[in-house]
């Protein structure tokens, strides 16, 4: 089932640098409606749980540690088609790799801080959305 929704996190370090409103811009401008939103910080526990495919990977702990140093901004997404346009936008996990205009080519320092989240399927987006929000907090 295709729901149209997708989940997204502005990461600690596009929080830290000023870009939540650009990036928010530019999901508007993209065709995106935002459906929830909130200013948050991940525990620990809630980045091993929410990045729990990747706890084998040698590049978790920082994963952990850089999801986990500031607050993020949490969003879900409307749209159709919504999680493979979202990550259409996003561009590739690597920076150097992502295409132009995209955002992470655009905002992301590395591979390791990318800036954003955007779920790889609709099963992961109801997943992450109800990790983050409430039925109360959707729209
Ligand atoms: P995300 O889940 O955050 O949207 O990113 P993604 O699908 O593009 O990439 P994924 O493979 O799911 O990796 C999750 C996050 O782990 C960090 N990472 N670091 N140092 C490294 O080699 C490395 N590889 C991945 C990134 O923050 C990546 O977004
Ligand atoms: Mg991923």
């Amino acid at each position: 089932m295709t729901t149209n929704r997708t989940f997204t996190m502005l990461k600690p370090d596009a929080v830290e640098k000023g870009h939540i409103g650009a990036i928010l811009e530019k999901i508007n401008a993209s065709g995106f409606r935002i459906v929830a939103l909130k200013l948050t910080q991940m525990t620990k526990q809630d980045a091993e749980s929410f990045y729990a495919i990747h706890n084998e990977r040698p590049f978790f702990g920082e994963l952990v540690e850089y999801m986990t140093r500031g607050p993020i901004v949490a969003a879900i997404l409307e749209k159709e088609n919504a999680v493979e346009d979202f990550r259409t936008l996003i561009g590739a996990t690597n920076p150097a790799d992502a295409a132009e205009g995209t955002i992470r080519k655009l905002y992301a320092a590395s591979i390791g801080e990318n800036a954003v989240h955007g779920s790889d399927s609709d099963e992961n987006a109801a997943i992450e959305s109800a990790f983050h929000f409430s039925g109360r907090e959707q729209f």
